[in-house]
């Protein structure tokens, strides 16, 4: 045991037991660790061929009266049930009776205990130097069914910085834990028809992930964990890129600190500059201005099937749109010109995109309440390009305002043997 209350190991099973059990003596020290005060929580992974089994246990309020809520995560869904003290000791039973190789990590106000059974039966016991927390009872209806809760997060929201040291998500990081779950929901919807496997069907190559102008990388990180243990994605490879130095090295360190980093790499580059042969799906959010452009123009030179991405601050459109006619008085107010640049801009992009054989839905992916920046473009690939709906669709509403938009400059090469069809 270590004075900064760093873990230290030991086998901890002297006495004869089968493969995959844990000792009497390790038993007894849980049961009581559990059923004494100061209990704080206790989580459990099983791995069971390619899929993964997770409950995790933490006494709560209800009703004013101390409860026990289990969250079960199997296979990605989750089933929340909620207990007396009478039934915790046949479940805890339940827990320690798990075979196969699993993790349990317990937590009390004294300090932390970890078990880890590897896929050869070997238990290994660590725990930590005392502490001295202080336990809440938290009310029952904190754990929500969204995608962070779908598997063990609690290392990643710690090491993201998103939850403190008990695993509460910090109140400053609120909207970005909501925006990283809402991205995850809608990747994951995404994900639901396509083939979820290798990137190609020889295994040869890893579902290709980019995520563009990554920052610290709380998605592309999340993304990662997501995509393998909850939708138990075999292979993924995922690259964040970001021309900020100190970004992509912090997010460098949480990769490595997840043991992670090498299926996650960061690459500082500015996106322009920065290539892959081929991505299956790319992602930005709130990538400025015109890399939000960028990232699109990207998904489709590496033939992504998927791209999703949540723009941010747009000021391309506003430097050349006209004060146009009707619109003079819209035009004059510079709040009411900034969003209309903002739905222009981005209805210009789903144009294209569906121009390019997108499928395209601009949605809205996180409550209006919590940002204006709110709108995400999702598209899929799988369409014939160069139809002529959406081409004159496209150059109706870019005549109508003598404009330019970024992306058809940046696809030209793409899109002029579509447009000149019309023009
Ligand atoms: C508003 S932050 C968002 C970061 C992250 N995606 C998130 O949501 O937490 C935008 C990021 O995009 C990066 N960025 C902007 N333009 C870029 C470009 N052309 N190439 C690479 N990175 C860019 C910035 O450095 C910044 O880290």
């Amino acid at each position: 045991m270590t004075e900064n209350g760093e873990m230290t190991a030991d086998e901890g099973n002297a006495a004869p037991r089968e493969r995959f059990e844990l000792d009497d003596a390790l038993k007894e020290e849980i049961r009581a660790k559990v059923l004494g005060d100061g209990f704080m929580k206790i989580v459990q992974s099983v791995r069971r061929g390619g899929s993964q089994f997770r409950i995790s246990v933490r006494p709560v309020e209800i009703g004013g009266e101390r409860r026990y809520q289990a969250e079960m995560v199997d296979d990605g869904q989750v089933r929340v049930k909620n207990f007396d003290a009478d039934s915790l000791s046949g479940g805890l039973d339940d827990i320690m009776s798990q075979k196969g190789a699993r993790d349990l990590h317990l937590m009390t106000a004294k300090g932390d205990l970890h078990v880890r059974v590897t896929r050869k039966g070997r238990v290994i016991v660590s725990r930590s130097a005392e502490m001295d927390r202080k336990v809440e009872l938290k009310p029952h209806d904190r754990v929500k069914n969204v995608p962070l809760n779908a598997f063990d997060s609690a290392a990643y929201l710690k090491a993201a910085g998103l939850a403190d040291g008990e695993g509460r998500v910090r109140a400053s990081m609120r909207g970005k834990y909501d925006q990283v779950n809402e991205f995850l929901k809608v990747a994951g919807e995404a994900l639901k028809n396509s083939p979820r496997g290798d990137g190609d069907d020889s295994g040869a190559r890893a579902f290709t992930v980019v995520d563009c102008g990554c920052g610290k990388a709380y998605l592309t990180v999340a993304l990662y964990l997501y995509l393998t243990q909850v939708l138990q994605m075999p292979r993924v490879h995922v690259y964040g890129v970001d021309r900020r130095a100190d970004v992509v090295a912090a997010a460098r360190r949480m990769a490595a600190s997840l043991d992670i980093a090498g299926d996650v790499e960061f690459v500082e580059s500015d996106l322009a500059a920065f290539n892959v042969e081929k991505a299956d799906m790319v992602v930005s959010l709130y990538a400025c201005d015109t890399a939000t452009d960028e990232a699109l123009a990207k998904g489709v030179e590496w033939r992504a099937r998927h791209i999703l991405s949540a723009p941010c601050c747009q000021h391309e459109l506003q430097k050349t749109l006209d004060d146009k006619g009707a619109f003079a008085g819209v035009m004059r107010q510079s709040i009411l010109r900034e969003r209309l640049c903002d739905i222009l801009t981005d209805s210009f992009r789903a144009m294209i995109m569906r121009i390019l054989g997108f499928r395209t839905q601009v949605v809205e992916f996180v409550s209006s309440e919590a940002t204006a920046r709110n709108i995400m473009l999702k598209c899929e690939y799988s369409v014939k390009p160069g139809q002529a709906g959406p081409v004159s669709e496209y150059l109706a509403l870019r005549d109508y305002w003598h404009v330019t938009p970024w992306l058809e400059t940046r696809l030209a090469a793409m899109l002029s043997k579509y447009l000149s069809r019309y023009e």
